[in-house]
């Protein structure tokens, strides 16, 4: 078997342009844009490129945005300070704070100050107790974006066995939690995991976010799999995701490649979860077909 290569570039682009859409309607009910703050505090370069990417990406769907560049050595306090004064902001509707934090800085601490229903990377404890029990929440952006391009590939989940390998709270938990909410039968596999292939061999959707490239091979696979690959992992000055595409391809149904699959998703569900937050804030029915 060859797999199909689920475009996540063009499935991005796609939404971007529904969220556009949606922006624009906002705006003219409104009268006025949809407000995303990002914050950086530090020079990673990883992130910088990050950050410039969502404030390019946000302007471009017609959202207002607010970019706010703290050096490595802002304190906890003055960190905490500025979400607050995001909160407080009417014209602010999302609010995300760049991680990784500089040493010193507690994430957890950041984290809990955001406004719930600011929060559109969806890592407050609150939007991850809505996840998990079922109520309407901000869903972390890079899972919600790999559901969608299962849901676009799969149709109905319900009864598929799905094994998520990682349980960082970004990532694996709550792709755990959408998946379980789709009917799946879920697995998540981990570091300390017995016969990680062997669990893998199992699942109908493979959904790997580990941080180890091409750990994931081909002979680990069921026949006919679909293959979330979320790693980006910069080997030798190439980027290569958690599965090895080359041996995988053989064997999945679907697959996601490493550029141009999850990456591009992340951005496009964060606009659409600030659109969402919007609407929420303004009282308004949440937008549809995103
Ligand atoms: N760093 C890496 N991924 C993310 C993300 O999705 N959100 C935030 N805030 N920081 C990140």
């Amino acid at each position: 078997m060859v797999a199909a290569v689920i475009d996540g570039k063009a499935f991005a682009e796609g939404l971007r342009g529904r969220v556009a859409e949606g922006v624009a309607a906002f705006t003219a009910s409104t009268g006025r844009k949809p407000g995303l703050a990002v914050v950086l505090v530090g020079q990673d370069p990883a992130s910088q490129v990050y950050v410039r990417s969502k404030g390019k990406a946000t302007i471009a769907a017609g959202m207002e945005s607010f970019e706010h560049r703290l050096p490595e050595t802002t304190s906890q306090e003055e960190l905490i300070a500025l979400v607050r004064r995001l909160n407080d902001n009417e014209t602010v509707d999302g609010i995300l704070v760049q991680l990784p934090l500089p040493k010193g800085i507690d994430e957890q601490a950041v984290i809990a100050t955001i406004d719930p229903a600011k929060d559109v990377d969806g890592f407050h404890v609150i939007n991850a107790g809505r996840l998990a029990v079922g109520e309407e929440a901000l869903v972390p952006c890079t899972p919600l974006g790999c559901l969608m391009l299962l849901k676009d590939r799969l149709g109905d989940l319900s009864g598929k066995e799905a094994v998520v390998i990682g349980r960082s709270n970004i990532v694996g938990k709550p792709m755990a939690q959408l998946l379980l909410q789709q009917n799946c039968t879920v697995t998540i596999a981990h570091s300390r995991s017995k016969d990680l292939p062997g669990v893998v061999r199992r699942a109908d959707i493979v959904v790997a976010a580990v941080g180890r490239p091409e750990m994931v091979k081909g002979d680990w696979l069921k026949p006919g799999a679909a293959v979330i690959d979320v790693g980006i992992n910069r080997v030798d000055g190439k980027l290569v995701g958690d599965v090895d595409f080359a041996s995988a391809s053989e064997v999945a149904g679907a697959i996601t490649p490493v550029p141009g699959g999850v990456g591009p998703m992340t951005i496009a569900v964060l606009l659409r979860n600030t659109l969402v937050a919007a609407h929420a804030r303004a009282g308004l029915a949440p937008p549809e077909g995103l």
